[in-house]
């Protein structure tokens, strides 16, 4: 990674991102610190991809082209892996095609390492996906497919496309479990940082984790490592839009076939591009249904209010779908749901640990910034 990408060289090659305490975003939000301690997960600002998808996309894209590669011969199980980042091997991989359907950020991330190791890359987009993501894939070799349907269609799309064609490997960020394990591997890097920040785990000291949703892939993947290395002491809860609660509406159906927000009359249409999915992954929500401890939604007023507040309290710059968290812990201890669920698991909340995954951001171009910001602005002098 480091030979693809000039500025991973000095972590090695790693994509990861820090762990940021959040006091005063806390404040800010009248949170006092005797109910537990803010931090935000800037996946925001995770190098290349600039978003949380780059944790699942990377991983299935590398895990393809060392299987290619181990196949040709041109690796051996216990080789230098840097030989996938070699001209044989571009020529190897530009005789296969990867495609995949996303929102935006799923393709950014399979899109730009794709064509970095010589792939022929096809992202189909969804009509929600922003034209700034289509140019960005453009600019750097990739077809781009318009679809004029939501993630779903484009999803179909592209797998449809994909089945025709042997030499094509579809990333299905539906179904993927390469995808979905590549995301898990996100919670071993939490635990780390925690245990560095010195924030103890365990049954007096909970962790509260709370991380937007689109398909799950993402947030599935992480509460699943998470759930593996904390067990009980962790509490993982999804954020989704109110007119797009898909992960929401299927495990409250309590079924295991297909439920959609179309289903129960809602319409999917929401400025946060990334989590505009109408139906979950049921990869994901079977998963889930045992490991999750809940689901809130949140307006998409209220997104922009609180990117306006990362901003102007940390200097963060995120984009609608990545502020969808920030209010987790403030829901908790302010509504009778969150009250509830404290007292039924007797919690002492001064006592947790607060995780905000902020997904994504430091892409956007500073024109898209302006204008969330500014629309936030006009709320509040709304008010
Ligand atoms: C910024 C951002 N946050 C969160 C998500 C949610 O991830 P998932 O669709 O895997 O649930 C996405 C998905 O594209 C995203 O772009």
């Amino acid at each position: 990674m480091a030979e693809l990408f000039p500025e991973l060289s000095d972590s090695a090659g790693k994509v990861e991102s820090s762990l940021m305490a959040a006091e005063p975003l806390q404040t800010a939000l009248g949170q006092r610190p005797q109910q537990g301690a803010w931090f935000i997960k800037r996946d925001d600002a995770l190098a290349v991809a600039g978003s949380i998808k780059a944790r699942g996309g990377f991983h299935e894209v590398l895990a393809l082209a060392e299987t290619l590669a181990l196949e040709d011969g041109l690796l051996t199980p216990a080789g230098d892996r840097r030989v996938l980042a070699s001209a044989r091997a571009r020529q190897l991989f530009a005789t296969h095609t990867v495609a995949v359907g996303s929102t935006g950020n799923l393709g950014l991330s399979i899109g730009v390492l794709a064509a970095a190791l010589g792939f022929q890359t096809v992202v189909h987009m969804s009509a929600d996906a922003k034209q700034w993501k289509k140019d960005r894939l453009r600019a750097r070799g990739v077809h781009v497919v318009e679809h004029t349907g939501d993630y779903a269609k484009a999803v179909a799309a592209g797998r449809e496309q994909a089945q025709g064609s042997p030499r094509c490997h579809f990333v299905d960020d539906e179904r993927s479990q390469a995808l979905f394990l590549g995301y898990a591997a996100g919670a071993h890097h939490l635990a780390l940082q925690l245990r560095m920040a010195g924030r103890q785990v365990d049954a007096a000291h909970p962790l509260f984790v709370y991380i937007p949703c689109g398909v799950g892939g993402a947030p599935g993947g992480l509460t699943f490592g998470l759930k593996t290395i904390f067990g009980r002491d962790v509490h993982c809860f999804f954020a989704e839009p109110v007119a797009s609660p898909c992960m929401l509406v299927q495990l409250a159906s309590g079924s295991h076939e297909p439920v959609s927000v179309y289903d129960i009359g809602l319409d999917n249409r929401t400025e946060a591009d990334g989590l505009a999915v109408g139906q979950a992954s049921l990869l994901v929500s079977q998963l889930m249904a045992s490991q999750l401890s809940g689901v809130f939604t949140v307006p998409d007023d209220r997104l922009f209010l609180d990117l306006l507040n990362a901003k102007q309290t940390m200097g963060i710059e995120l984009e609608p779908s990545a502020a969808a968290g920030i209010g987790g812990p403030t829901w908790f201890t302010a509504s009778p749901e969150g009250r509830s669920y404290l007292g039924t698991h007797d919690i002492d909340i001064a006592a947790a640990t607060h995780v905000i995954w902020a997904t994504g951001g430091s892409l956007v171009p500073p024109r898209e910034h302006r204008r969330f910001q500014e629309r936030a602005r006009g709320l509040i002098s709304k008010e």
